[in-house]
């Protein structure tokens, strides 16, 4: 019988617990009891009321889980220069898009517009019954979702959104008894996922009881079973688009062994690459996400919901793709990326979380439509100074050299232990044996 372990036991009742509590039963199932305990709370807030904040935002919160919080100056977009927060625990990401930021601004900056903030609502449902009597009283069932989520809607109408159109879908064909009703939103500053569900299941028992009651259906037809309702996350109706272009000649400066046209021409084949190979594309794309999440992450908004959005928009055409594509036209080069982004500047976390709000307010305190167009525009940032790496000098040069930090890090070098690092391993490969091994030496000598 294999031995049982440590952490090989049902925790009754953990959630009820206090945080003390809570912590001390995991750290009686680790090996380092005390240390455990002391680092946990290392990372407590010293405040009290801020930290409570924190552990609300969760469940079963024993202690914070730092990320770094970064800045990229000097990004303009449509003329005007943002302040950018990014959090993010990569290196080299912020580094990089503030150096494409950089670039730019001396070949025009970064241009974005909002194509449309639509956003999908989803209420699925069994029913055995006959289609073109539901498609009969639509506009009679359509008014009564209105007055049943009239209360609910209220605020958002007055805000200029709210409920903007609903489509009966027939899937049969897939599912046997399987309708769909797709409701469309408009959620203007806010993400809207509540808003949007809370209409959802009032849509649903309204549903339920419409068809129980109305005259238009027989016996057989008056039971609607609700499976689920809930938002989409694919919003290819909540688009922005951002882009840069410059002559070609200007881009010569990029790289001293290329013309800006030779650098135009295998930037462009780069970015073809990941157009027609799913692999490339996922790390191409995923170098897109670190700006966007980046940003996302700073202003309290929901990243996975944006990769999940974006992913399935790269797969739209049936294959996965690159989010961002190329032109070469006459003396132009125009770099453009298009992505589904259903950010919100009002409402959730952006208004609980301290440095969420610090971060909108560094933005200029933007509406939900510009923050799409800035978080657009560092994901095509990142993906500009990625692609340039690696069309030209590699991404490891500059990679490495922070992954020498972080090694030195670990292994607290002094200041004048890195000096000597970043010298030593200027030609040489950074290992963490190397690492060790240099500072080992180093330090006997
Ligand atoms: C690393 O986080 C992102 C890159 O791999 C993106 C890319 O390859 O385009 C550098």
């Amino acid at each position: 019988m294999p031995r049982r372990r440590k952490r090989d036991i049902i925790i009754k009742g953990f959630s009820k617990l206090l945080k003390e509590d809570k912590l001390k039963i995991v750290s009686e199932l680790m090996d380092n009891q005390v240390e455990t305990v002391e680092l946990m709370k290392s990372f407590w807030h010293p405040d009290k009321h801020k930290q409570k904040i924190f552990d609300e935002f969760s469940e079963n919160t024993i202690s914070n889980f730092y990320i770094p919080y970064g800045v990229a100056p000097n990004v303009i977009i449509n003329g005007k220069t943002y302040l950018v927060p990014m959090v993010i625990e990569e290196s080299s990401v912020v580094a990089a898009a503030s150096s494409a930021a950089k670039w730019w601004i001396d070949h025009g900056g970064f241009h974005a517009e909002v194509i449309d903030i639509t956003k999908i609502g989803q209420l699925h449902f069994s029913w055995n019954g006959d289609i073109e009597k539901l498609r009969k009283v639509w506009d009679e069932l359509q008014r009564a979702f209105r007055t049943a989520t009239a209360g609910i809607t209220a605020n958002m109408d007055s805000r200029g959104g709210g409920i903007t159109g609903f489509e009966l879908l027939d899937m049969t064909d897939k599912i046997d008894n399987y309708y769909q009703i797709r409701v469309s939103f408009n959620t203007k500053d806010s993400m809207g996922a509540n808003f949007i569900n809370s209409c959802l299941e009032e849509f649903g028992q309204t549903l339920k009881s419409f068809v129980s009651i109305h005259p238009g259906f027989n016996d057989n037809e008056k039971e609607v079973t609700i499976i689920m309702a809930i938002l989409s996350n694919y919003t290819p109706g909540c688009l922005v688009r951002s882009w840069v272009e410059c002559n070609i000649d200007e881009l010569c400066d990029l790289d001293d062994q290329l013309t800006g046209a030779q650098f135009a021409e295998k930037f462009k084949t780069a970015v073809e690459i990941a157009e027609v190979d799913p692999y490339r594309a996922t790390t191409h794309n995923k170098g897109i996400f670190n700006g966007i999440d980046s940003v996302a992450i700073a202003t309290g908004n929901d990243f996975r919901a944006i990769e999940a959005a974006g992913h399935t928009y790269a797969s739209k055409e049936g294959r996965y793709k690159s989010l961002s594509h190329v032109e070469i036209t006459d003396e132009t080069f125009k770099f453009y990326l298009e992505i589904p982004l259903a950010l919100g500047t009002v409402g959730g976390l952006t208004a609980l979380h301290p440095l969420a709000k610090q971060s909108l307010e560094m933005l200029g305190k933007p509406s939900a439509e510009e923050l799409m167009m800035i978080a657009a525009t560092m994901g095509l940032a990142n993906n500009f100074a990625a692609v340039r790496s690696l069309v030209t000098k590699g991404i490891q040069r500059g990679h490495m050299k922070m992954h020498l930090m972080n090694i030195l890090n670990h292994f607290q070098a002094t200041e004048e232990e890195k000096n000597l690092a970043i010298e030593y391993f200027k030609d040489r490969v950074v290992s963490f044996a190397s690492v060790s091994e240099f500072l080992k030496e180093t330090r006997l000598s």
